[in-house]
């Protein structure tokens, strides 16, 4: 397992694989909203809060579930993302937000923090692997700013 930062550019757009079906099954609902939760509170408590509404509870819960709900869809899980929000829109939906090449590898610092001890839960490093390895690219799509 190698969680290694691709640089990220403004304006370019790597293709993505989504992560391999194991990683959820393997997972669990469960313990994959334990894991985004974990990440939101990282992100509460850290220089990127500032992007993210910390100064109301239930806007911040929302925005927790909302991208729990992408991610488990894009996962091979349940699409609530779909009946909740809709299309994913991923790039316009980022848009309000300033996120420069910085911000995006402190928000990914977080999730290489989270996912190593999944191992040791008995998820195989493949897999986990796969979840990086997507969110290592797909987040280089949310970069809107210099
Ligand atoms: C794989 C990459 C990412 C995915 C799949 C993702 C997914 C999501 C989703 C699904 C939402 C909720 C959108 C909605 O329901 O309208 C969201 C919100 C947000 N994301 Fe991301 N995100 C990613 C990367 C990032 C990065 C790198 C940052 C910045 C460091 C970021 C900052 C935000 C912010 C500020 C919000 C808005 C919170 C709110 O007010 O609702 N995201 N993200």
């Amino acid at each position: 397992m190698e969680l290694k930062i691709t640089d990220g550019e403004l304006g370019v757009r790597p293709p993505v694989t989504k992560p391999h079906p194991g990683f959820f099954a393997q997972v669990g609902e469960e313990r994959f909203r334990k894991l985004v939760d974990d990440h939101y509170e990282m992100i509460r408590n850290s220089d990127i809060a500032f992007l993210f509404p910390i100064f109301d509870e239930e806007e911040f819960e929302q925005a927790k579930k909302n991208a729990c709900d992408f991610f488990i869809q894009i996962c091979g899980g349940h699409p609530y993302f779909a009946e909740n929000r809709g299309e994913p829109r991923m790039v316009g939906r980022h848009a309000p937000f300033r996120i420069d090449e910085k911000a995006r590898r402190r928000w990914l610092e977080f999730y290489a923090e989270l996912l190593p001890p999944l191992e040791g839960e008995g998820v195989s490093p493949e897999y986990i692997q796969s979840f990086w390895d997507y969110i290592d690219i797909f987040s280089t799509w949310m970069i809107n700013t210099k």
